[in-house]
């Protein structure tokens, strides 16, 4: 598609996500908690630090390889879970998850996908994390993690920064509901947007693919995201539940919405590998910080061992590099991957990787360094600590 080969960056996918899809659906995700100022602050976050690079170091060859739940990936970025897939395009998160095949990257399912368990491992044989919820019902949870281990999945991610949805106020006034609405707003939104397929997401096709035999509510008509996020979670988890999902779980198993080192270090003191330092991109507590300002105060406190995994704001692959110098193991996107998916399903994903990896080889080379491993807290400063 000559649109997404002109893309040149993750900004321009954005814009072509917005023109392909109907306003409430690119609100949706593009679209963040109250008045938007974490949203805002986890990329700009970014523009504060600066990179000191090194010169005459051999650049002639760049790795990018590491290890992350366990797993080698091909570079250090994962894909974030995210819901709810198949508004966004058909071909869903089967279409993501090939991306993320190609690439050699990890990728993370959400409890709130549109594709199920079995069939994403069918379909993907790389590296694969599960984002699960702790349910009210405890055995929703144990069947998650007994589907995980079957299907052969590497990893659990827990999030636990949503014990109610955050107020999103783009989606109230477009008045998104699950499944969506078909009305005559909806019906004009879907015939001006030809490439999108509301009546694929209406009705006893949509479905929340994993939790649907559990979620009777949903059968007997539209709700908000709202009531049903409210309806399901366990807003009385702490970290015993923790340590009982690590046993349950008995593999590689990252905390999702850490922001602290106290809760960092509490995640691994409860059975966690690892901490994905994340406020749902923006999507949850408004006023939280940016992860990448986190990273350090966190790494700090965990040594060496646990995967710390810098989840928001990430648009260039320069931002990756500032993250692994402050001491993350990796970056996490979102909205990047799902505005290519948008933009042009598993290709335009596939766009949104690539430029990434360029980005972030560039930089590398650029910055004098030919290994991921070689990345140094030398190599970024904050501009606020030369001031
Ligand atoms: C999300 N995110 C998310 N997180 C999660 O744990 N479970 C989920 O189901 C979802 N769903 C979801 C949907 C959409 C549309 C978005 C944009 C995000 C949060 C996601 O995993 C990740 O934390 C953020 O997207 C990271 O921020 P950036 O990369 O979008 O800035």
């Amino acid at each position: 598609m000559k649109a997404l080969a002109r893309a040149n960056n993750i900004a321009d996918l954005r814009a072509l996500a917005r023109r392909r899809l109907p306003r409430p659906i690119f609100d949706y995700i593009d679209g963040g908690a109250d008045d938007e100022l974490t949203l805002r602050r986890n990329s700009s976050a970014f523009a504060d630090y600066e990179l000191i690079p090194d010169v005459l170091t051999d650049v002639s060859n760049i790795r990018t390889e590491t290890r992350l739940f366990g797993q080698e990936v091909r570079w250090p970025l994962m894909l974030s879970p995210t819901g709810l897939n198949r508004m966004f395009h058909p071909d869903a998160e089967l279409a993501v998850a090939r991306a993320a095949a190609r690439h050699g990257l990890l990728y993370g399912l959400s409890t709130l996908g549109t594709t199920r368990i079995e069939e994403l491992a069918k379909e993907f044989a790389g590296p694969k994390v599960f984002q699960i919820y702790v349910f009210k019902d405890r055995g929703l949870t144990a069947e998650f993690v007994a589907r995980c281990k079957e299907s052969g999945f590497h990893g659990l991610a827990l999030t636990v920064d949503t014990p109610v949805a955050g107020n999103r106020e783009r989606d109230r006034v477009n008045g998104l509901s699950l499944p969506p609405r078909l009305t005559l707003k909806s019906f004009m939104s879907f015939a001006l947007h030809p490439g999108w397929s509301l009546p694929a997401l209406t009705g006893s096709k949509f479905d929340f693919a994993n939790v649907s035999h559990k979620v009777d509510a949903l059968a007997s008509g539209p709700m908000s995201l709202f009531d049903y996020i409210g309806g399901q979670f366990d807003r009385s988890l702490t970290w015993r539940d923790v340590e009982w999902l690590a046993s349950e779980w008995g593999g590689p198993l990252a905390i999702k919405g850490v922001m602290t080192p106290e809760d960092a270090k509490h995640a691994i003191a409860s059975g966690a590998t690892g901490v994905m330092i994340s406020n749902h991109g923006g999507r949850q507590l408004d006023s939280a910080p940016a992860p990448i300002d986190q990273v350090a105060a966190i790494r700090d406190v965990l040594g060496d061992g646990p995967d710390v995994i810098c989840d928001g704001g990430v648009r260039r692959g320069a931002d990756v590099v500032k993250a692994l110098a402050l001491g993350a193991t990796a970056c996490s996107i979102g909205r990047p991957y799902l505005y290519g998916l948008a933009a042009g399903g598993e290709a335009g994903v596939d766009r949104a990787l690539s430029l990434l990896l360029e980005e972030l080889e560039r930089t590398m080379i650029l910055a004098g360094i030919n290994d991921i491993s070689g990345i140094r807290a030398r190599h970024v400063r904050s501009r606020g600590s030369r001031r």
